[in-house]
């Protein structure tokens, strides 16, 4: 199948490739120009595990090639996919459409004349899949909705193993084409606007247990229990399931914070209450400061006179492990929640994040390619993203060259035990400690 992708960031990339690799002919297109020379020359710039090796291989063979004009990037497609990025409107809690617009307006001005069919794979809310049948307004053209569901860090092992497809629309013709793409695959037929709202309602229902077992572990640390034994407990009920009950520093990442907000007003618009993603929204966003304050307060008990500065060695800045991703960070929210307390120095430390994280931080934190010499003289070492490079440093040596012991594990990674044994001042997350 020839299969065009338009937007080529961490969703359409490794899609592209996905798709090159079993045996489609694929053009990734992107306006930004210096991205798509860039890619021509064999440079990406996203970190996912296993994407280099499988976009070089697609791209000698000639299966995926990239383009920065639609018109000339969909002109023998088949199926367009339009995979650009949907932030939250700067001045409003709403999805901005702009790219949707403009790539619509795009594909428009191309006047089709053979059919085709365009799935939204961004995430967009509902009654979208109406505009841009309006905006592009082709009757060879079906627009169909096809959310995406990959989790960044593990894009391409989602592409190849999906839980399930989900494509909206009520166009046999669409049906056919994309039942010929997904044939192995679980995929659910729904109308399109049902489409569009489960991508949302799946990502709110995982902020909404991501926060409820953050709560959990607040009630712990209070109450005297221990969260893991807890979310144990919970997920061996099969009702509840095992996943998104680790405790830890809020959600975030560029798609659930933005998407519960697009969602609250997607139910404002439709005079329709949400009061849980309300309360999920504004407690993540209260957790990040009280994560920070938590960090603060130790350090101030380091320093109770205001005599010296302390300093923090933070471990993790991307959003989650596995990527290189800081967009909405909770690490580095708290890490600017920190910036404005007196007498903290912030060294940091991420192995595939310190650039991304520089463009939000500037330099007001120091920046480190090892996490032993991050560690280097500090009282306090802190983790924030859940790097398994993390669980296997040498933490003896680590704790021999600090100028104190304090280890703050607030993603719960490590060996209590150990890191105990070994003399650390160790806390975790939802464990009350004296
Ligand atoms: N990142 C994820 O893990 C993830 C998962 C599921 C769904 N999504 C959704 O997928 C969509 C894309 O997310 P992303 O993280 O890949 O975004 P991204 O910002 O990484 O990439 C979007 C790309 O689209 C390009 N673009 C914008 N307008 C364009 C146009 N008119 N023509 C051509 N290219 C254009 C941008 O230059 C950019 O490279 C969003 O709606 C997001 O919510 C993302």
């Amino acid at each position: 199948m020839n299969i065009s992708i338009i937007g080529t960031g961490y969703v359409g990339l490794p899609t592209g490739v996905g798709f090159a690799s079993l045996g489609h002919n694929v053009c990734c297109i992107d306006k930004n120009i210096d991205k798509v020379e860039r890619l021509n020359k064999g440079q990406i710039d996203i970190y996912e595990d296993n994407l280099k090796e499988l976009f070089d291989k697609t791209v000698q063979e000639g299966k995926l090639t990239f383009a920065y004009s639609i018109k000339e990037g969909i002109q023998n497609a088949d199926l367009v996919i339009l995979a650009v990025g949907t932030p939250t409107e700067p001045n409003t809690n709403k999805a901005d459409l702009t790219y949707i617009k403009e790539a619509s307006k795009e594909i428009a001005e191309c006047e089709i004349d053979r059919h085709i069919v365009i799935a939204i794979k961004s995430t967009v809310p509902v009654g979208t899949g109406d505009m841009v049948e309006e905006i592009i307004n082709n009757e060879n053209c079906d627009i169909v909705s096809m959310p995406e569901f990959l989790r960044e860090g593990f894009a391409l092992h989602d592409f190849f193993n999906p839980d399930r497809i989900v494509i909206g629309t009520n166009s046999e013709k669409a049906k056919n084409l994309l039942q010929q793409l997904y044939q192995d695959k679980n995929v659910l037929f729904t109308d399109r606007r049902s489409s569009e709202l489960i991508k949302y309602a799946s990502n709110a229902f995982l902020a909404l247990k991501i926060h409820y077992i953050n709560e959990i572990a607040d009630l712990c640390e209070k109450a005297g229990a221990n969260v893991e034994f807890v979310a144990k407990g919970m997920g061996l009920d099969s009702r509840i399931g095992n996943k998104f009950l680790n405790a830890g520093i809020g959600f975030g990442g560029s798609c659930f914070p933005k998407d519960t907000k697009a969602l609250l007003e997607t139910s404002k618009e439709f005079d329709s209450k949400m009061s849980l993603v309300d309360t999920v929204i504004n407690g993540n966003n209260f957790r990040k400061m009280k994560i920070a304050k938590k960090i603060a307060d130790k350090a101030k008990e380091l320093n109770p006179h205001g005599e010296k500065q302390i300093r923090i060695a933070i471990y993790g800045l991307a959003f989650k492990n596995n990527t290189d991703d800081c967009r909405e960070s909770p690490a580095i929210e708290i890490i600017q929640h920190l910036l404005n307390e007196k007498d903290l120095i912030l060294e940091v430390y991420d192995p595939k994040a310190n650039e991304n994280a520089k463009k939000i931080l500037g330099d007001k934190v120091n920046y480190y390619e090892c996490p032993k010499l991050c560690a280097y003289a500090v009282d306090m070492l802190v983790i924030l993203t859940e790097w398994e490079e993390f669980k296997n440093l040498d933490y003896k040596l680590i704790l021999t060259s600090m100028r104190d012991d304090i280890l703050l594990d607030y993603r719960n990674l490590l060996d209590e035990e150990e890191m105990k044994s070994i003399g650390f001042k160790y806390e975790r997350i939802g464990k009350k400690y004296d």
